[in-house]
């Protein structure tokens, strides 16, 4: 007892985090941010630029903090891209997957060496860490995809990209100096700022991807850190033998209670890619989706029509070619203007959220039958 009315006596240390206050105040800095972000982007209200691939226009961008700035959406990029009739991106490769959405155009890709044919419908996959280039091989008209990459990447430490080759129309920036080699031939440039930029691979790191694929998979693990082991050679195996393209007339259109859907790329059907969903809707003439809500984000493109989302009670208005985004959690349904026309858009949904444990669909109303 004596020796604890002493230890009353004794002057308490108060110390403050002020974590939780900063976390309230950062939560509803970002609600506000959010809401007045927009939900329908015009299709001409981004201009094209160059950057090392192709001609874009960036719906989001992928770097931060201007990412944050332009549209609802955290985990990925969405961008347009066009390739030259006849002619090709640039090469690169990043540890990253990419999801491509053929708009318009045909041809081929060359990934690591293998060429994988495409067309308008289909999903064209860059699985991870893949050297990938695209060709155009329409001789008067451009190819054009909706594409996306993950922006999660930049946050675990492997957002690095390598560019190998810039696209053939590539300009230098006008107060570029440019880098010759001793013979020399053009191999980069150097900015105002003293940035240099020279394409190139990566050799060192291409060594330590090349060791990986030669693990060997334990004939049958007989502890957990066996079944690490056999996880990376599966992982080699599916990388190298999953197709890169998933042809869109393979894929059966599904009348669901969402409405008439045709999926692309699902976690239900093998796929080289982990962290997207892809699929089209079609919306009858006058008609309307169901209602649902999921955790996850997602994008849409609009292929053909004209009509609106709700969003959480709000009406958005969209129009051909424009692009929609649904936020986290948000409660929605499409519908269609146009009493005699149906109406179609592509959308990509981050199947992110599923790994974080936030995956599925809540059901809110049936589509119309
Ligand atoms: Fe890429
Ligand atoms: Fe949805």
């Amino acid at each position: 007892m004596e020796r604890q009315a002493e230890r009353r006596r004794e002057t308490e240390p108060v110390m403050f985090s002020r974590l939780l206050e900063e976390r309230y105040k950062w939560q509803q800095s970002e609600v506000d941010r959010v809401a007045a972000l927009p939900r329908v982007v015009k299709y001409d209200s981004e201009p094209w630029v160059q950057n090392a691939q192709a001609h874009v226009k960036y719906w989001t961008t992928t770097l931060l903090p201007k990412r944050l700035e332009k549209a609802p959406i955290y985990t990925f990029s969405l961008l347009q891209q066009l390739v030259a009739p006849g002619n090709k991106s640039g090469k690169h490769r990043h540890y990253f997957e990419a999801i491509f959405y053929i708009l318009e155009g045909e041809g081929y890709e060359i990934h690591d060496n293998v060429k994988y044919p495409w067309e308008a419908g289909d999903v064209m996959c860059v699985p991870t860490y893949c050297i990938h280039q695209h060709f155009c091989t329409n001789k008067d008209s451009w190819a054009r995809f909706l594409f996306s990459t993950p922006t999660t990447f930049d946050f675990a430490g492997i957002g690095k990209t390598e560019q190998i080759e810039l696209h053939p129309q590539y300009r230098y920036p006008e107060d570029a100096k440019l880098i010759r080699n001793a013979k020399g031939d053009v191999i980069g440039y150097e900015t105002k700022d003293g940035t240099k930029f020279v394409p190139g691979a990566d050799g060192d790191f291409q060594k330590t991807m090349d060791s990986k694929k030669g693990v060997v998979s334990p004939d049958k693990p007989r502890n957990v850190y066996d079944e690490y082991l056999k996880e990376m050679a599966d992982q080699n195996r599916w990388r190298e033998g999953i197709p890169h393209v998933v042809k869109g007339k393979d894929c059966p259109w599904e009348e669901t209670r969402m409405g008439k859907i045709k999926y692309l790329i699902s976690p239900y059907r093998p796929s080289p890619l982990l962290v997207y969903d892809c699929f089209i809707q079609e919306l009858p003439p006058g008609g309307k989706s169901g209602v649902h809500r999921h955790i996850s984000e997602e994008a849409h493109q609009i292929l053909s029509g004209k009509g609106y989302d709700i969003q959480d009670g709000k009406r958005y208005d969209w129009d051909t070619n424009d692009v929609v985004f649904i936020p986290v959690n948000t409660v929605h349904q499409h519908l269609n203007a146009d009493p005699k026309k149906p109406a179609t858009f592509v959308a990509f949904q981050s199947r992110l959220y599923k790994y974080f444990g936030h995956g599925g669909f809540e059901h809110i109303e049936d589509a119309p039958k």
